[in-house]
C-alpha cells in the first residue's frame, strides 16, 4: 500500500494500533471501528479517523466505514461463547453493495489446527480444532471467504500463533506464581512478536493472491513451559512452579488447561517467502532481549509501553 490509500481497522486493539502506527508513518489514511469513547479518543490521538459501531449489535449495521476500495484489517476476536462468530456477519452485512473493500486481512489463530501431538503443521494441514474457540474461528474464516467470493473481495487469512511482546508478557501470572506443566508434559507451541505481526499485516495488503491462507509464527517451536521460563529469566522473575498434567485440572483455569492441551509446530515457510525480508525478532531470545533493552519491566503497567517505532 502506498501514500493516500485507505486502511480500515475493525478491531482496534493492540495489534490494530501497531498496524495503524506503521500505516500512518507510510502516509496511508487510517480509519478504525471503535465501540467505546476511550478507544475513540485513543484513535483520534493517534491520527486515526473514528467510526463508531459495535459488531455485537446484530440489529444495527455499522454505518460510515470508508471501506470502498480500501484494505480492511479485521482484528476483532469472535465473542467468548457459542460455535459461531456473529461479529464477522455484522461486519459483512455493514458493507453496502458497490462499496466493497479491495481486500480483507483476517487475523485468525493457529488454534484452528487443534492438537497435532507436536507434529509440523503447514497451510495444507486440515484444521481439526475441536474446541468451541476453534469452531468460532473456523466459522469466521468461512463466513468471510464465502462473502469475499460472492462480493469479489480478496480475503487473506493469517493463522497467527501466540503473540508476545511489550505489553503482552505474562507478568501477572509469573508474579502470582501460577503453575505451568512440567517441561516433559508441556506442549509445543509457536510465537510471533507483536511488532512483526503488525509488519506482516501491512505487508499482506500487497500480497496479490486471493484466498490466501498464511500461518504466522517466527518458526521457533518451544514448550509453553520454556516460554514462561524464558520470560521469567529475562525479567528477573522466579520461574513458575510445575505441576503434572494430572494435577493441573485442579489448579489451572479451563482456558489455560485448553492451551496446555494442544501441541503443534507451525511451519512458516510460506510466510517467509511472502514477506521476503527477515523478521525483526526471529526468535524469542531476540524479542526478549529487545524488550529488556527498551526498558520494559514487570512493574510497567499494561498499555504504558510505547508502540513500535520500527519501520515496516
Ligand atoms: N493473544 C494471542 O496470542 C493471539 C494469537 C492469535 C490471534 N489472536 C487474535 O488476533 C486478533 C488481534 O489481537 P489483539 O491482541 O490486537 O486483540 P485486542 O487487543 O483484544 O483487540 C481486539 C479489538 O477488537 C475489538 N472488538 C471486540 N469486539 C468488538 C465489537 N463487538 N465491536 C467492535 N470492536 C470489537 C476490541 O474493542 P474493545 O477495545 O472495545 O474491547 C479490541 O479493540 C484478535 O482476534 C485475537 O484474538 C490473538
Amino acid at each position: 500500500m502506498g501514500g493516500g490509500e485507505q486502511l480500515v481497522i475493525a478491531g482496534y486493539g493492540d495489534i490494530g494500533r501497531r498496524v495503524a502506527a506503521l500505516a500512518l508513518a507510510r502516509g496511508l489514511r487510517v480509519a478504525a471501528l471503535v465501540r467505546s469513547e476511550a478507544a475513540a479518543e485513543a484513535a483520534r490521538r493517534q491520527g486515526v479517523a473514528v467510526v463508531r459501531g459495535d459488531l455485537d449489535r446484530s440489529d444495527k449495521p455499522v454505518v460510515g466505514l470508508p471501506a470502498a476500495g480500501a484494505t480492511v484489517l479485521y482484528a476483532a476476536p469472535p465473542p467468548g461463547g457459542g460455535d459461531s462468530d456473529p461479529r464477522v456477519r455484522v461486519f459483512c452485512g455493514s458493507i453496502e453493495p458497490g462499496a466493497e473493500p479491495r481486500r480483507v486481512i483476517y487475523l485468525s489463530t493457529s488454534g484452528v489446527y487443534g492438537d497435532c501431538a507436536g507434529a509440523l503443521v503447514d497451510e495444507t494441514t486440515p484444521a481439526r480444532g475441536t474446541t468451541a474457540r476453534a469452531r468460532r474461528r473456523l466459522d469466521a474464516e468461512s463466513v468471510l471467504k464465502n462473502w469475499g467470493d460472492h462480493r469479489g473481495v480478496a480475503i487473506t487469512i493469517l493463522r497467527v500463533s501466540a503473540i508476545y511482546g511489550p505489553g503482552r508478557f505474562p507478568f501477572d501470572r509469573l508474579l502470582g506464581h501460577h503453575p505451568v506443566l512440567a517441561e516433559a508434559e508441556s506442549p509445543l507451541s509457536n510465537r510471533i512478536h507483536a511488532d512483526d505481526l503488525a509488519r506482516i499485516c501491512l505487508a499482506a495488503a500487497d500480497w496479490t493472491a486471493s484466498g490466501d491462507l498464511i500461518n504466522v509464527s517466527d518458526g521457533e517451536a518451544l514448550t509453553m513451559t520454556a516460554y514462561f521460563d524464558a520470560v521469567a529469566a529475562a525479567f528477573g522473575l522466579p520461574r513458575p512452579p510445575r505441576v503434572s498434567r494430572r494435577a493441573a485440572a485442579a489448579v489451572m483455569s479451563p482456558l489455560m488447561l485448553s492451551y496446555f492441551s494442544e501441541s503443534r509446530r507451525l511451519e512458516n515457510r510460506r510466510l517467509r517467502e511472502r514477506l521476503g525480508t527477515p523478521l525483526l525478532h526471529p526468535d524469542l531470545a531476540h524479542g526478549l532481549a529487545a524488550a529488556v533493552a527498551a526498558g520494559v519491566t514487570p512493574a510497567q503497567p499494561l498499555g504504558s509501553v510505547p508502540l513500535s517505532s520500527s519501520s515496516p
